[in-house]
């Protein structure tokens, strides 16, 4: 199996399963003389964490992540960083009922035709644990954009099915955001979103969700034509976590429909007039925040009984219980940002390696 690695010049290599012993990444390319210990990851593997609250998976994980390499005297050595996280609270009881049957939603039936041979228990390398993988790589990515290029990568929960939460992109209150477990920026509204799920989880269903990122300030030029387009690439890291089945750069589907006279982002001199595009032309970064937005699907794990087939193609019905998140965009928000920062380091240190030596542009302004 391939495909582990994301990254060209920030490569991270992610391996291991939900029920396996740990679970972990190489991130190879990171600049040296970065400082860097647990503390600067373990933060964002929290705010992941399954267990926090009775809104997501009761499986309760540490998520400790341990630096096995790549670091001396608490800076990095531009040598591989290795980060592992143990799983602790395996059960596998909970999928040996249904390791015979493909659960609809979940990748049993692909993985199982196309490899011949797989890991059943918590969907093996299919399950949402490897996300936690990235939020640690991303984690360090995020750190070295911070220090060093000013960016910061900030996301929130826009949407639960049709509560709509503060679309768009004026930036929310990043304190409302981190003051409740949703990443919800209107903490009034919480209530509100807990009796939506707990209703949900009466009737054995869940919902869907929008989470959405500003990325800012980002230099003028990350980005390269023509496949490795900026937003190609986010659009390819964002789809790459799990249930992610659609990515929005800027006004994304809404430009449907808009008119050119509108949706053209005006210059004048010194600034932008507007950043629908979300901050990127041709594929390179404009120097206005980068905006974009996933629609991450209803988790297909719940207790409403489904059909399905068996191993065998036999006909099956399927009722999911054990421990899952009744609505897996609660927790996504960490997931995203740090997707959206591996993606912008490798771009940046791309756009350094290739145009260190011209000269800074003077850039218009958001
Ligand atoms: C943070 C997170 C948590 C998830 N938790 C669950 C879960 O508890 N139960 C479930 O059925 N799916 C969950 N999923 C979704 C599955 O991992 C995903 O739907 C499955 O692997 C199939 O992949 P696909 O939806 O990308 O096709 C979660 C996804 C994320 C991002």
């Amino acid at each position: 199996m391939s495909g582990n690695t994301y990254g060209k010049l920030f490569c991270t290599t992610s391996f291991g399963e939900s029920h396996g012993p740990a679970i972990g990444c190489v991130v190879d390319g990171c600049p040296p003389g970065l400082e860097l210990s647990e503390a600067d990851i373990q933060p964002d593997l929290d705010r992941r964490r399954p267990g926090t609250s009775k809104y997501v998976t009761q499986r309760k994980e540490a998520d400790r992540v341990e630096i096995l390499s790549g670091v001396y005297e608490g800076k990095t050595t531009g040598t591989p960083i290795a980060l592992l996280i143990r799983n602790t609270d395996q059960r596998s009881y909970d999928y040996e009922k249904i390791k015979d049957l493909f659960r609809p939603g979940h990748a049993d039936y692909t993985y199982a035709k196309k490899y011949g041979h797989r890991d059943p228990r918590g969907g093996g390398r299919s399950s949402a644990r490897e996300t936690a993988v990235r939020v640690a790589a991303g984690a360090i990515a995020r750190k070295y954009l911070r220090v060093s290029v000013g960016i910061e990568i900030r996301g929130w929960c826009a949407q639960v099915g049709r509560m709509a939460l503060m679309h768009g992109f004026d930036a929310p209150s990043w304190a409302a955001v981190r003051s409740n477990p949703f990443f919800c920026p209107e903490p009034d509204r919480v209530p509100e979103l807990e009796a939506y799920i707990d209703q949900l989880r009466r009737e054995g269903d869940s919902v869907g969700a929008r989470i959405s990122v500003i990325a800012g300030p980002v230099p003028l030029g990350l980005g390269e034509p023509v496949f490795d387009r900026l937003d190609a690439d986010l659009a390819h890291g964002l789809m790459s976590i799990n249930a992610v089945k659609a990515v929005e750069i800027g006004d994304g589907f809404a430009v449907i429909e808009q008119r050119g006279s509108e949706g053209r982002d005006e210059m004048i001199p010194g600034r932008f007039l507007s950043n629908h595009s979300g901050g990127i032309a041709g594929g390179i970064s404009t120097g206005q925040d980068i905006y974009c937005s996933i629609a991450i699907k209803p988790t297909s794990s719940i207790t409403t009984p489904a059909r399905t087939v068996d191993v065998n193609g036999q006909p099956a019905e399927i009722r999911t219980t054990g421990r899952h998140d009744p609505c897996v965009g609660i927790r996504a928000t960490p997931i995203v940002e740090a997707m959206v920062a591996l993606v912008l380091i490798d771009h940046w240190l791309r756009f350094r390696a290739q145009c260190g030596d011209v000269e800074t542009p003077r850039v218009l302004s958001n």
